[in-house]
């Protein structure tokens, strides 16, 4: 290979202060890569080659450590100081003066309704609540101990096979009555897989109720007329479910994104997301969290546990986070609906002692590693009398409107391509096949 001098810089941006110089050292050469919002296009890394042949340079980033996916103006979080905003908006001041039907309306338009903008957005999610009739044979189909969340992600999926009109996400119109008709049915297909486990028979969605209330009626009601749920827990459901409503490129936003990036319809991206949000590292961790308090017990169990994450035998679920190192602001404010719910609870208790506890030990001060929303929000839905199997169920039917924002932005965002990673071969190669009847002679 020929030396190259190492001042010969191979412009890619203008030579500026927005840019960054590396120098490969196995060559001597020197690359200007230009530098927009704080990142490198990491495309631009592939001109830095040994040779004429040869695959260019490229970045190594399991589970997107470091790396940007998209441009978004759906949620700012700033994780250092415990910032979150949806679409500018602080997530306090939404949980305390919005509710969450508007929530949804600011994630997907990007601004607050206007009074007929927001009574046209209700209207027609409140119309939008049933499902087709074979949905619930569908969903009768599953096992009698089947987890709601298999089931939801199944039925969701579902849908597309109803709505083949979905797969046209090329059209605004179409695309706005499949992002209507999903945030209206989540909570019917959340519902049902929550009744199919109980062995009672669905109910049908009360349009005269609220979004939440209704929820409530679809989960709770049995021979009474008309279900009315206690007007406090609506109101801590609503906010929970703001709570929820998006959180930038999260895991499960990642395979609604991932997925949806092959321009399929939303159900099947929706259906993703869901899966995802399934797993006990994302909106699974909030079953797990209280299953955790359950098997500790009592206080005087917690420096032992407290010992067995720190010698890696287990995790301390309801803690950490990709992005946060600080304060959850989420959990901030589900912590203080806690107190105002709960006078004595024995488990709450342990949680709020194993917190103390953690955020005074050397281990999870060197990590940052605070409370994230799952911590105490599995308290306040068992205190509503939710098993730990719905818990993320609650999760996924409060992100829809925040998994359908980002689904939008992607299917309307130019530089967006279809999600394929690069991957580094560490396999063999080039090996002779020897047939079966050979090699097993
Ligand atoms: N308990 C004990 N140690 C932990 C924990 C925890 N909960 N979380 C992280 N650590 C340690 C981890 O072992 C690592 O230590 P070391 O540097 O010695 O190897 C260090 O902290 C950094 O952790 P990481 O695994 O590299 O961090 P990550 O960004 O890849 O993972 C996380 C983030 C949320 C998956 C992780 O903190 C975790 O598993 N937490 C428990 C599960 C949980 O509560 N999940 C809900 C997340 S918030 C809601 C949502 O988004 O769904």
């Amino acid at each position: 290979m020929t030396d190259v001098p190492a001042t010969d810089v191979q412009a890619t941006a203008e030579t500026s202060t927005d840019s960054l110089t590396v120098r490969d050292n196995r060559t001597g050469q020197s690359y200007d890569l230009a530098i927009t919002d704080n990142t490198i296009k990491a495309a631009d890394l592939g001109q830095i080659r040994l040779g004429d042949e040869g695959p260019g340079l490229a970045t190594y980033d399991p589970g997107f450590v470091n790396t940007a996916s998209c441009r978004s103006a759906v949620t700012y979080i700033d994780g250092e100081k415990g910032i979150l905003e949806y679409r500018g908006y602080p997530i306090e001041q939404l949980a305390e003066k919005s509710n969450f039907l508007e929530v949804a309306y600011l994630l997907i338009h990007g601004t607050l309704p206007s009074k007929a903008e927001y009574d046209s957005w209700v209207h027609e999610i409140t119309y939008h609540t049933f499902v087709h009739e074979n949905v619930k044979s569908f969903m009768e189909g599953f096992r009698y101990d089947a987890h709601p969340m298999g089931m939801l992600m199944a039925s969701v999926g579902a849908l597309s096979t109803f709505y083949p009109d979905a797969r046209n996400i090329h059209d605004a119109e179409n695309r706005h009555l499949q992002m209507v008709r999903m945030i209206a049915k989540m909570p019917t297909l959340g519902a049902w897989s929550f009744r199919h486990a109980q062995g009672k028979p669905f109910v049908y969605p009360d349009n005269d109720l609220s979004y939440t209330a209704n929820f409530l009626s679809m989960l709770f009601k049995m021979s009474e007329q008309k279900f009315e749920a206690d007007e406090r827990l609506v109101k801590a459901l609503d906010v929970l479910f703001i709570l929820h409503a998006d959180h930038e490129q999260n895991a499960s936003t990642n395979a609604v994104r991932s997925v949806g990036s092959t321009q399929v319809d939303p159900y099947s991206a929706v259906a993703a997301g869901v899966g995802a949000l399934f797993g006990p590292l994302h909106g699974g961790a909030n079953e797990a969290v209280l299953r955790m308090l359950r098997r500790i017990g009592s206080k005087s169990e917690i420096p032992a546990f407290i010992e067995g994450v720190k010698n890696g035998n287990e995790k301390l679920m309801g803690f950490g986070h990709r992005v946060y190192k600080n304060y959850d602001p989420r959990a901030t404010i589900i912590k203080k609906a806690c107190d105002d719910v709960f006078e004595v609870n024995p488990l709450l208790e342990i949680a709020q002692e194993l917190e103390k506890i953690a955020l005074e030990d050397e281990y999870f001060v060197k990590r940052k590693l605070y409370p994230n929303v799952d911590f105490y929000s599995g308290l306040i839905y068992e205190a509503f009398q939710f098993p730990p199997e719905m818990f993320t169920v609650l999760f996924a039917i409060g992100r829809t409107p925040g998994w359908l924002a980002q689904w939008l932005e992607l299917v309307q965002d130019k530089e967006q391509k279809i999600a394929r990673p690069k991957q580094i071969y560490t396999g063999d190669r080039t090996l002779d096949f020897v047939p079966a009847s050979e090699r097993w002679a």
